[in-house]
Parts: structure tokens; sequence; C-alpha cells
């Protein structure tokens, strides 16, 4: 992967938006502090000293909402940081969000994948002793993609589900209790009760506000 370092930018997915024609596949856009991050549903992603970055990606695969996450969590095992991921692509350390991923198509051939890791005092909610030195955790991350993405989509859905926080776990979907049984390579989650499966996508439901704790 090939970084390009900026000290500020309002968002490092806009600015692959507006720059992709220029940029390269695997450019990494770094962002030492971020004005204006997007998160998912349209949320604002604060951060200031928190590893905020964008991939570029010109092909074709689907699988990068499991490859990005799963990615993460192997960096952050190389420091001893015992993570996980919850569905559809948050990283979850000690039950709390550590991290992000907003991954956005262009014309069905750019891939934007944005990661964003809380590293500083001021956003890091999970613990004080999650302190990882910033660029060694960026070149752990850009490893690890790149070996994840040699996976084979047996091997991503096993490890996606290995490393879930939210698989087995209870949610409250439309007033009934349903248990998260199973994901499928395209991103949705199956929920299964006693008489009902169903499979829902990431965008028809925030799976923070209906987890049955
Ligand atoms: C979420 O949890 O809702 C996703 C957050 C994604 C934040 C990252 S930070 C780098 C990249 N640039 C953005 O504007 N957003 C993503």
């Amino acid at each position: 992967m090939n970084n390009i370092i900026f000290s500020s930018l309002p968002s490092t997915n806009d600015y692959i938006k507006d720059n992709y024609k220029s940029l390269k596949d695997r450019d990494v856009i770094i962002a030492l502090s971020q004005t204006k991050g997007r998160g998912r549903f349209d949320r604002v992603w604060e951060s200031k000293d928190d590893l905020t970055f964008s991939i570029l990606f010109v092909d074709s695969k689907k699988y990068h909402h499991m490859i990005a996450p799963i990615a993460v969590v192997y960096a952050l095992c190389e420091f001893n940081i015992d993570a996980t991921i919850k569905w559809p692509n948050d990283i979850y350390v000690e039950g709390r969000k550590l991290g992000g991923i907003l991954i956005e198509v262009i014309n069905d051939k750019y891939t934007i994948v944005g990661i964003g890791i809380n590293l500083s005092e001021k956003t890091n909610y999970v613990s004080s002793f999650v302190k990882v030195d910033r660029n060694m955790l960026l070149e752990k991350i850009e490893e690890k993609y790149e070996a994840v993405l040699k996976y084979n989509s047996n091997e991503l859905l096993t490890s996606y589900k290995k490393l879930s926080y939210t698989l087995n776990k209870n949610v409250n979907y439309n007033g009934k209790i349903y248990r998260i049984a199973d994901y499928t390579l395209s991103g949705e989650i199956i929920i299964q009760s006693d008489d009902e499966k169903l499979c829902i996508n990431a965008n028809e439901i925030d799976i923070k506000s209906c987890l049955v704790r």
C-alpha cells in the first residue's frame, strides 16, 4: 500500500471521493487530524490524534466489509489488545467501541475503506491502557489487510464469526427477541426466534440500540 499523509483533512473518505480518478489502487490517505469525519448513518466521527485513514481499492472485490474488520482485529491482537467485531464492522474492546469502518463504493468499481481507531485520550473511552503507536498500528493493519485479502470466502466467514462480539447475542427487533444466529458473506445478519428466521441488511437496523443486555 502507498501511504499519503496529510496533517489535516475534512474527511479521508471525502478526499478519495473527490480525487479517486488521480489516485491509484491501494493508495492510503492518512489524516493526522480530521475536521469533518463521517460515520455510518451520517453520524459525525470526531477525531484528533487518532488513527484515521482511508484506502482506495480499484477492484470489484465485494468483501471489504469483512476483510477490513478482520484485519483491524488481527492487527490490534499483535499489540495484545483483545478486540472483537460488532456487526457489521465496529471494533470493540472490553465491550466498548474502539473503532469504526465506513465503506463506500463509487460506480461499482472504486471501493473506499475508511477506518477510524480512537487512540487519543479524548476519544478513547475504552481504557487508558489501550496505548498503541499510531504509525505502528497503521503498518500492522496494512500488513494484515494484504494477508486477509487473500482469504477465500470460507476463510473470511469463519474468521469473521470467530472474532464476532455479536454472534449468539439477543436482539429486540420490532418488539420481538431474536438470537443472532449467523452472518452472510454479503454482509447481512441472520436472526432467529423460536418460530422465525430473518435475514437483515446492515442499513435496516442499528444493532447497538437493539442488543438485549
Ligand atoms: C462508524 O463507526 O460509523 C464508522 C466510522 C468511520 C470513521 C472513519 S475515520 C476515516 C474515514 N474518514 C471518514 O470520514 N470516516 C472514516
